[in-house]
């Protein structure tokens, strides 16, 4: 299975626990690349993105949650590659049957992502729009994967919390929807 990572880190170079899951798909067989080094000008070559993915079987989004969504420019990405006709719409079956993993980390606790809790909805509530648009192309969403609490992770933690991201990102799709 071909696939691709596309991080969206407003600053990479500041980032301790995005840049760690980056370092941890280093040595496997996975095309990883994010957007904001890609396009600072965020002037996005649809064309270019386009033909990037149909090549590959999966795609994970992988970015901190920001605003209890994603950073902007992967927003923007959405908006202007997603485009009618190509990836929805009639004749616009290009994605159909492609997998689509969300990978996200959280300043959070996972008892906080919960009705009662501090932040009130899961993180697959909140996920909604995200997913709704990935399946109104025709693809499959795969179970989101969080790394909670990464403000406080300790570098085990940490490690921990990369080793089960890298297992979840060469999962089979009967592994992760059970
Ligand atoms: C602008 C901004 C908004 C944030 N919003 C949330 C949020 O809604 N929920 C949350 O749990 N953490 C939030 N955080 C914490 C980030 O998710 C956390 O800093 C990030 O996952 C750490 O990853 P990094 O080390 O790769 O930057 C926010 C941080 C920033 C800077």
């Amino acid at each position: 299975m071909n696939s691709m990572v596309i991080t969206a880190h407003p600053d990479l170079n500041q980032s301790r626990v995005n840049k760690a899951l980056i370092q941890k798909l280093k040595n496997v067989d996975i095309y990883v690349r994010d957007l904001y080094l890609e396009y600072p000008t965020w002037q996005i070559d649809v064309e270019k993105e386009q033909q990037t993915l149909l090549q590959y079987d999966r795609i994970v989004f992988q970015f901190p949650f920001y605003w209890y969504s994603c950073p902007p420019l992967l927003k923007k990405w959405f908006d202007d590659v997603l485009t009618f006709g190509w990836a929805y719409g009639p004749g616009g079956d290009n994605l159909r049957d492609k997998e689509f993993m969300i990978a996200t980390t959280t300043g959070g606790s996972e008892a906080s992502y919960r009705s009662g809790g501090d932040n009130k909805y899961t993180i697959s509530e909140l996920m909604r729009p995200i997913e709704r648009t990935l399946t109104r192309c025709k693809g499959n969403f795969l179970p989101v994967f969080v790394g909670y609490s990464v403000m406080q992770a300790t570098d085990a933690e940490l490690e921990h919390i990369a080793e089960s991201y890298l297992e979840a990102v060469k999962a089979p799709m009967e592994i992760l929807i059970h």
